[in-house]
């Protein structure tokens, strides 16, 4: 407990002009435009600036710095990452997919406004990722983070794990998944793609935006994805033993809707030493980076003993 407050409190120092300036350039990004609806405008900024925790922008700066880049230049990639996982969230949270009406301590968008209103967020938000890179990087980058970004957030990767999330919970009729083993390798699929994919491509790109050599890309990446699987093994636990009132949302929602999820299929025990181990091995495969990455070791370790 003691080692977690130290952490959360290096990570405090660490995060904290980052995180200003996250927030000062998401809330630029989505100021007014001419021809946007108030109402849709309102909403964008009800979702976007709510109180998250910015793990994935976070992320891209992280690894930017720890390839020697100026964090600062990768402001723009780090908030359209935070633009598409905020629109998955939104969408997420709608009464077709998961049905929630609490997100980051507040209504979810659905609620607060209304469907329509809430798909249209979603899709606002998608465009306004790809605006935003194109408007703010020089053009060989821009569409080097707009195709990284396009495939992560994909059919193939996070809405292709979004929909098998919702095969697996019988939406789609009966999966024919018969042992064990074979319901374990599915749900792995589906965090590597609804989660990992994201946090995979939030490391990618910040090494993209130091211009790092492909080697040090390369451990990013692999870095991401093992504490993307970790990051989403932990959400399935949370939803067991976590705190409305520190997660901001509900919990006990995955068992009522019959998820597939970790802790449902190995326990929860198994589940937390399982992220443990992930987020060991990510740190093991960032270590040839040195000294410059001790904020990613913390940021990885916080996966884990995180309450929120
Ligand atoms: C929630 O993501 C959705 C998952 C992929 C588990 P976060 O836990 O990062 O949510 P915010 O951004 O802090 O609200
Ligand atoms: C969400 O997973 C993954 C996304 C791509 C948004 P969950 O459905 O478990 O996320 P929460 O628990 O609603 O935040
Ligand atoms: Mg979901
Ligand atoms: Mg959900
Ligand atoms: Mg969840």
């Amino acid at each position: 407990m003691h080692q977690a407050k130290e952490l959360e409190d290096r990570l405090v120092r660490h995060w904290t002009p980052m995180r200003a300036a996250i927030e000062a350039s998401l809330d630029r990004y989505s100021s007014e435009v001419e021809g946007c609806p108030p109402r849709l405008g309102e909403a964008i900024r009800y979702s976007l600036l709510a109180p998250g925790k910015r793990f994935r922008p976070l992320l891209v700066l992280l690894s930017c710095q720890a390839t020697g880049g100026q964090w600062s230049a990768a402001l723009p990639i780090a908030c359209a990452v935070e633009m598409v996982h905020a629109y998955s969230l939104v969408h997420d949270d709608l009464p077709a997919m998961d049905d929630d009406d609490l997100r980051r301590g507040r209504p979810t968008c659905h609620r607060a406004y209304d469907e329509a209103t809430a798909i249209l967020v979603g899709d606002s938000l998608q465009m306004l990722a790809m605006e935003v890179l194109t408007a703010e990087l020089p053009p060989a980058m821009a569409a080097r983070c707009c195709h990284i970004l396009a495939v992560a957030a994909g059919r193939s990767r996070l809405v292709g794990g979004q929909a098998d999330d919702l095969a697996a919970e019988g939406r789609y009729g009966a999966l024919p998944l018969t042992s064990e083993d074979e319901k374990f390798a599915f749900l792995r699929a589906i965090h590597l793609r609804k989660t990992a994919a994201l946090i995979e491509a939030s490391a990618e790109l910040g090494g993209v935006a130091s211009d790092a050599p492909l080697d040090h890309v390369n451990r990013l990446k692999e870095y991401g994805k093992n504490i993307g699987l970790a990051f989403q093994i932990v959400d399935d636990c949370l939803d067991i033993d976590g705190l409305v009132d520190q997660l901001g949302k509900r919990t006990g929602k995955d068992r009522t809707a019959g998820k597939l999820t970790f802790p449902s299929l190995i326990g929860l025990e198994r589940s937390r030493a399982m992220a443990r181990e992930l987020v060991d091995a990510a740190i093991a495969t960032i270590s040839p980076l040195g000294e410059r990455a001790a904020a990613l070791v913390d940021l990885a370790n916080f996966i884990v003993s995180r309450t929120s």
